[in-house]
């Protein structure tokens, strides 16, 4: 009896193992390297600074002074090239070249989750 119900179990962790317990229905997930605040201190913090205010010296916008919709406006654009159809139509090409280096480097984002962090920035101002 026993022998009957290991046997059973172990049946059952090879199914769920095998089918990757419905992985293939979920929607694709990417992952990333380092979190949106990781990316942030690492990369976008030396030219945009501390608080997302932007740095004239440097000619770095500010990225804390919009919406987090109209932000991720912005990052779409910055790293599609404004091909996404979802451009705000500006031009950023120094950016979008910055951005496939930083990309290139590992510090690759999610759009939505770093625009939310922008806003959550300007709040800390
Ligand atoms: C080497 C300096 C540098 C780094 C690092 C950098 N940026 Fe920039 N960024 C710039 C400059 C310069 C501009 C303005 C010129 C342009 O838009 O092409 C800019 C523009 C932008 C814009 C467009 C802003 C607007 O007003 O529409 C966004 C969005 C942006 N950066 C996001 C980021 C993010 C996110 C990171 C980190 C992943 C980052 N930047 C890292 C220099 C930098």
């Amino acid at each position: 009896m026993i022998k009957k119900i290991s046997t059973i179990a172990l049946a059952t962790v090879a199914f769920i193992a095998l089918t990757g317990c419905g992985e293939d229905k979920a929607p694709e997930v990417k992952t990333y390297k380092y979190t949106t605040v990781q990316v942030y201190e690492k990369s976008c913090i030396k030219c945009h600074g501390k608080h997302g205010e932007g740095n004239p010296k440097k000619k770095t916008p500010a990225l804390n002074d919009r919406t987090p919709g109209e932000m991720a406006e912005d990052l779409y654009d910055v790293k599609n090239g404004g091909t996404s159809g979802q451009s705000s139509g500006t031009d950023h090409e120094v950016m979008e070249h910055n951005m496939q280096k930083l990309v290139d480097k590992g510090y690759d984002y999610d759009i939505n989750s770093m625009a939310e962090f922008l806003s959550y920035l300007a709040k800390t101002n």
